[in-house]
């Protein structure tokens, strides 16, 4: 066995989840999905490809029309003037946890420096380190807990010998979002360097603060996504790298159903890169996975063809969450927590951590003694000379509210 895969470590978030396995009363949080199914007309489309019989290998790159309408659908949400987003630069995948992988195959080689942004979900860590990459973590910071980028550290990182800086925004577990002026420094400098940008957008509809500029009229009326003139604002949609830069950067950007169309399970995702890699992903696509399966394809063409029938609803039904959770959690004594402005979590520190020990085993009291179950935060790579203890993770995509505000109770009473 290669020692690179040896020095894995388990998720910690699967070793609180074991600690809860097995018992109905407690209330979990730690996983990053929603508790409600996929709507149905969706399962639907899934469900009648099936009965149709197709059940054969498909594309590598995805169904041509699945491709086109992503592209419809990514270019519709992009700001007027934006790069053009070709279904030649679109590859579909299986899971935006698989889109990151193939993107990690075909631009990291052993002992090639990586930077990574954290705190973050670990397998944007752990995916450069599979293929033997060096890995080099720049921390945000936590200021009055909203997490903020020190651009000066990050520039100062990032250098001729950087293959590929990863970025996550909106961010898992933070919150944090790049603005776009900070995607336009961070695009300038990668272009200096020769760095490619590999940019983890699943959760860019998940976004709750937009501006109103950055809601101006729908340019393209692309598929699901309205049309201009009809009275239809451009769908919120956090700043992406795709807004800003020509289809021959250095930038390879990763999006996923799983979130904004409910489909956690289905793993279904996509990848845009510059056309000239398109064929070469095509064949790492064959190595992996050969395709992704026609029948959740046929789903994922229908749950973008109909996207206003689920994402709309979903963002603001997260919102509530969030805007449920957090003045909860800000009201207890010694929590610091600010509203994330993106993504489906709560990130938050419990002050006085010399009191409960590391995260790990604040969380795996919080499930013991407690019944609540979240992620700690250690599992996100929190900067150990930041702050580093009491951070946990909340996943508030909770289709009842109660289920939060009895999950703050618990947390009080345990505190
Ligand atoms: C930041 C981030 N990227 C990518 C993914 C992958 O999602 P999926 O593989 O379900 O598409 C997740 C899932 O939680 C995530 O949090």
């Amino acid at each position: 066995m290669r020692q690179t895969v040896l020095n894995l470590e388990e998720s910690m978030i699967r070793q609180v989840a074991n600690a809860g396995m097995g018992r109905s009363d407690v209330l979990k949080f730690w996983f990053g999905e929603s508790d409600e199914a996929t709507p149905q007309f969706i399962r639907d489309a899934a469900a009648a490809s099936l009965q149709q019989g197709e059940t054969f290998y498909a594309q590598n790159l995805g169904l041509p029309e699945l491709r086109e309408a992503i592209s419809g659908y990514a270019q519709g949400l992009r700001t007027p003037g934006a790069t053009k987003i070709g279904a030649d630069r679109i590859a579909v995948t299986s899971g935006g946890v698989n889109a990151l992988m193939l993107a990690v195959q075909a631009l990291v080689d052993s002992s090639d420096e990586v930077v990574v942004v954290t705190p973050v979900w670990p397998n944007l860590t752990a995916q450069p380190a599979i293929m033997g990459a060096m890995v080099k973590c720049v921390s945000l910071k936590p200021v009055a807990g909203a997490w903020q980028l020190d651009m000066a550290e990050l520039l100062a990182a990032v250098t001729i010998k950087t293959k590929v800086l990863i970025l996550n925004a909106p961010n898992n577990p933070t919150g944090w979002t790049l603005s776009r002026e900070e995607q336009q420094t961070l695009l300038a400098h990668c272009r200096e360097t020769g760095t490619w940008i590999l940019a983890d957008e699943v959760y860019e509809r998940l976004y709750y603060d937009a501006p109103p500029e950055a809601l101006r009229a729908c340019p393209q009326g692309a598929p699901g996504l309205g049309r201009p003139g009809a009275g239809q604002s451009r769908p919120a949609c956090a700043p992406s790298f795709l807004d800003i830069s020509e289809p021959d950067d250095r930038l390879v950007v990763v999006n996923s159903f799983s979130k904004s169309f409910l489909m956690t399970g289905w793993r279904l995702g996509w990848l845009v890169m510059p056309p000239a890699m398109t064929a070469q992903m095509g064949k790492l696509i064959e190595f992996n996975t050969s395709s992704a399966p026609v029948f959740i394809q046929r789903a994922g063409l229908v749950a973008i063809e109909r996207t206003l029938d689920v994402t709309p609803r979903v963002v603001a039904h997260l919102k509530t969450c969030r805007d449920t959770l957090i003045p909860l959690l800000q009201a207890l004594p010694g929590v610091q927590v600010a509203p994330a402005r993106g993504g489906m979590y709560a990130f938050f520190r419990l002050e006085d951590q010399a009191r409960f020990g590391d995260s790990l085993a604040i969380a795996k009291s919080l499930v013991l003694d407690a019944g609540l179950g979240l992620a700690p935060g250690n599992a996100f790579m929190v900067n150990p000379d930041s702050d580093a203890q009491g951070w946990l993770r909340w996943c508030f995509a909770s289709q009842d509210l109660s289920r939060l505000e009895q999950g703050v109770q618990r947390l009080k009473s345990w505190l």
